[in-house]
């Protein structure tokens, strides 16, 4: 008789497991702001808006706990935002101002930035935000020029990798372009290929105070509804655009497309377990409906097993101790 249960003995089910997951694969999203205290975000319980002065205490135990890498947002008060999001590109913009203390003060950390506009802009779209005969819209190619002067600024400032996440099209050409033509041929582009619009990252907007002021963005953003046609060919563009890792967000609802892209593109994959999936982990452990550390090593090893090389999740420093208890 076949029986499965063979391999599941405590001396062989190590010698088959397959999937693996280290700190190394995970990396940690940082929210920063230029001033005053570390502050809890309450749809996040354990994740904090961190000012200038308190990074570097959190970078290092990113770097101590082994991760891949950390992931920087800027969090601005409203009366430093404008129409254009000029806080993105300011060369003392609070991002590039964090990339730079962090690198001088840990160089060997890698420093990922958020390439977008949406937490910078008055209006809190991703773009530049014009009126048309149908109301608002986001222009597309005026946006370019500013995703790739906010790039190219994050790289100036110390950035390892830019991460384009405002879903316009044509931004990782115009992020490669402006990032060779200004002397950073070698900083790599994480792009946010395949971005649905989706309810799940209603936690990072609070967190960022970025919510859009009216409209939504699924002008720009997937349709969780598409076919894995869109998902295609958003990978297939950033593919031949020049990005060179391409991400699927967010993570847990899109195994499917996370899969089905494994393979497909000569290029490494990485998933964000956004916001929203940290929530509803981290309030259902709050309550005791679940056992936290195995419920979240389980959706991490979910998305190795999919195809994730790298995982950006808020949970990866309480993952890394969790792994290293064994
Ligand atoms: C910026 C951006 C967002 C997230 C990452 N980059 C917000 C959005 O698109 O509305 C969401 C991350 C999360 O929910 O954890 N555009």
């Amino acid at each position: 008789m076949e029986r499965p249960r063979r391999l599941r003995s405590p001396l062989l089910r190590p010698l088959v497991a397959e999937v693996e997951l280290s700190p190394r694969h995970l990396v940690l999203p940082l929210f920063v702001k230029e001033e005053g205290e570390k502050e809890p975000i309450p749809s996040m319980p354990g994740v904090f808006r961190y000012p200038l002065k308190e990074l570097a205490q959190v970078a290092e135990e990113a770097l101590r706990a082994g991760l891949g890498g950390v992931i920087l947002f800027g969090v601005l008060p409203e009366s430093a935002k404008d129409p254009l999001g000029r806080g993105a590109y300011a060369e003392d913009g609070v991002v590039q101002r964090a990339l730079s203390l962090l690198k001088k003060a840990f160089p060997e950390l890698l420093l990922i930035a958020d390439t977008c506009l949406c937490e910078y802009t008055d209006h809190g779209h991703c773009g530049v935000v014009r009126q048309g005969p149908l109301g608002f819209y986001v222009d597309n190619d005026a946006t370019l020029e500013l995703l790739a002067k906010t790039a190219l600024a994050q790289a100036q400032a110390g950035a390892d990798v830019v991460a384009p996440s405002a879903m316009m099209d044509g931004q990782v050409r115009a992020i490669r372009e402006a990032l060779d033509r200004g002397g950073y041929p070698h900083v790599p582009i994480l792009s946010y290929a395949v971005k649905y619009a989706s309810a799940f990252y209603g936690p990072f907007r609070e967190a960022a105070a970025s919510a859009p002021q009216f409209g939504d963005r699924s002008g720009y953003q997937m349709d969780p509804r598409a076919g894995l046609w869109d998902a295609l060919r958003e990978a297939h563009l950033d593919d031949l655009e020049g990005a060179d890792l391409l991400m699927v967000k967010p993570a847990l609802p899109y195994l499917d497309v996370l899969f089905a892209l494994k393979g497909r593109l000569a290029k490494p994959l990485f998933a964000y377990q956004v916001s929203g999936e940290y929530a509803m982990l981290k309030a259902a452990a709050l309550s005791g409906y679940l056992e936290e550390r195995r419920a979240v090593l389980e959706t991490l090893y979910a998305l190795r097993r999919a195809g994730a090389q790298g995982i950006l999740t808020y949970y990866a420093l309480e993952a890394a101790r969790w792994l290293g208890e064994g």
